[in-house]
């Protein structure tokens, strides 16, 4: 890809102008936007990189094993992982509400973040992805905020950090296309939206271990039937959710009483609007069968059929 080389070889030669001898941090997450930045600043100035990844706990399966495995032993990256399940999952504690989740797991991921980077104190520069689309959309105020995202470009306002944005004419084909061009494996640059806030959402309610755990194996089993079926580039967004309550079954020949999993497939040009993806009945069943033998305490697979509007994509 011409194109991409050259920008590669114009936007490495501008990072190591504006860096010289100094040091950039930057918060990788295992999104698109952050891996391109980090291979790209990465191949401008090597070990003048630092990576901090902050795994909250509310990741998918494999992911954050996934992180490590790309960028510190592929790529030879510094990268700082901070272990903060019991640091997210204790302030989560208890609270059941969609928006104080979101809040709580925004600025827990900003106190982590903090402390790891107040420990590498020579720091001068944050590398951020953020996309041509970002800006001009935060010039945008929309009428109400339906929920308050966030994501790893949240962070603190008064970090004394000078922003490095390499991303930021670009559109998200093209960051796509860049990290390819960088080597990052197609599991990373094909990687479907995922909410700052993790699989905290996608637990309904009150967010427990356990529960996490159920989530994780059903949209890890779910994952699994879409690749294998090839339409994992015809949707969008892909999961499963775990709504708060208990249904009976039968299994054998005893009662149970257990959770219910919600799947959820839209197509989406931009996550704005969306349609639900119409996934051929037999990988239906497949995903439902599987789910119930392979995932502990679930008995029930239902199939969210909404668009958006009315629904959201994600339930909470
Ligand atoms: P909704 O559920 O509002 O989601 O239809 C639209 C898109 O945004 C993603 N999403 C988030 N992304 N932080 C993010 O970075 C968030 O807090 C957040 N909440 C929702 C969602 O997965 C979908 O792609």
């Amino acid at each position: 890809n011409w194109s991409m080389e050259s920008f590669i070889e114009i936007e490495v030669e501008k990072i190591q102008q504006q860096v010289g001898d100094r040091k950039v941090l930057c918060a990788l997450s295992g999104g698109v936007d952050s891996s391109v930045v980090a291979a790209l600043i990465h191949r401008a100035i090597g070990d003048q990189l630092t990576c901090i990844f902050v795994d909250h706990g509310l990741l998918r399966k494999g992911e954050a094993d996934q992180v490590m495995e790309t960028f510190s032993e592929g790529f030879h990256m510094n990268v700082i992982k901070v272990d903060a399940q019991e640091r997210f999952l204790s302030k989560l504690k208890g609270v059941a509400d969609p928006e104080k989740k979101r809040k709580i797991i925004g600025n827990e991921f900003i106190y982590v973040f903090d402390d790891e980077a107040d420990k590498l104190k020579d720091m001068d520069f944050l590398a951020q992805g953020t996309l041509y689309t970002d800006i001009i959309e935060s010039g945008t105020e929309t009428a109400q905020t339906i929920k308050s995202h966030h994501n790893v470009g949240g962070l603190p306002e008064d970090m004394q950090f000078e922003l490095i944005e390499p991303l930021d004419t670009l559109f998200k084909d093209e960051v796509r296309a860049l990290g390819t061009e960088l080597g990052l494996p197609d599991d990373i640059v094909w990687r479907q939206p995922f909410p700052g806030p993790g699989l905290a959402i996608r637990v309904l309610g009150e967010v427990t271990e356990e529960k996490l755990a159920i989530v994780r194996e059903s949209d890890a089993v779910l994952r699994d039937e879409v690749k294998k079926s090839g339409l994992e580039r015809d949707i969008w967004q892909y999961f499963t959710v775990l709504p708060d309550f208990r249904s009976v079954g039968v299994m054998g020949d005893a009662r149970t009483y257990d959770y219910t999993i919600g799947i959820r497939a839209v197509t989406s040009i931009d996550g704005m609007t969306s349609d639900w993806a119409r996934i051929p009945y037999d990988v239906l069943e497949r995903i439902s069968t599987r789910i119930v033998n392979e995932v502990d305490h679930v008995n029930r697979i239902v199939y969210d059929v909404t668009s958006k509007p009315p629904a959201t994509i994600e339930w909470e």
